[in-house]
């Protein structure tokens, strides 16, 4: 969508609020032993205090609040009952809505500690998140967000998984343009004023090929690399873009 009234910005801000503290809650609670599905019900607990919806459910039929998705699965993951262990990654994406307006984010982190190259693919996938979030201005190409993102995942030895990308949302979760992470020469769109997108770098160590699960939801890496999502959903401005979540 794009904002044109104070009413619509508040509306984005509240849900994003509640999208930004659901995820701060489970990843402060994300340890060893404690299950995705139990993580999740205290997600979608935390979802309806603010009033708010899962998009996964509402959008899709999702089975679950949220998207818990650890190690070689990247994305959709199924909230299950195989408890956390240490050393897992894990991403967590949450998406909600309130009153029409939607928000989306997501982060990847270690349960427990780390090792030394777990700790850089989610330090870079971070970084060229809020690389390409610094190089968003109205009048500038969509471009200049792939741009971001494939030169620090390039700087750092890692690829982007070209299938995913980010989108506009706000008015619902997935809209109107797909943020690619993936330069293309041919695209002519331009960010313009008001316009509201996530960017959502997701970075691996391996080929970047994924496939779908037999559940039928979980999007995993051909290979069995890590990989790491980091998500923010914005609003385009002609200065710094205003981060939602
Ligand atoms: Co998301
Ligand atoms: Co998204």
């Amino acid at each position: 969508m794009t904002v044109d009234s104070d009413d619509q910005l508040a509306g984005l801000k509240r849900v994003g609020r509640a999208v930004r503290e659901t995820l701060a809650l489970m990843r402060g609670l994300a340890q060893p032993g404690i299950t995705p599905l139990e993580l999740d019900e205290i997600g979608r607990a935390k979802l309806r205090a603010f009033g708010a919806r899962p998009a996964p459910e509402l959008a899709y039929g999702f089975p679950g609040a949220t998207c818990i998705s650890v190690n070689d699965a990247i994305a959709h993951g199924v909230p299950d009952n195989r408890p956390f262990k240490a050393g897992d990654l894990v991403n967590i994406d949450v998406s909600a809505e309130i009153d029409g307006y939607w928000a989306d984010s997501g982060a990847s982190f270690a349960i427990g500690s780390a090792s030394a190259e777990v700790r850089k693919l989610c330090r870079t996938t971070r970084t060229a998140l809020q690389r390409a979030i610094g190089s968003v201005r109205a009048g500038r190409p969509l471009n200049v967000i792939a741009q971001a993102v494939c030169k620090e995942a390039r700087r750092a030895g890692f690829r982007v998984i070209p299938e995913l990308a980010g989108h506009g949302v706000g008015r619902s979760v997935h809209e109107a343009p797909t943020v690619s992470n993936v330069y293309d020469p041919a695209n002519r769109q331009r960010l313009h004023e008001g316009l509201v997108i996530t960017i959502e770098p997701f970075l691996t160590k391996g080929s970047g090929c994924i496939y779908q699960a037999q559940d039928g939801w979980t999007l995993k890496t051909s290979d069995g690399a890590l990989a790491a999502q980091f998500e923010h959903s914005l609003v385009v401005t002609k200065g710094q873009p205003v981060i939602l979540t």
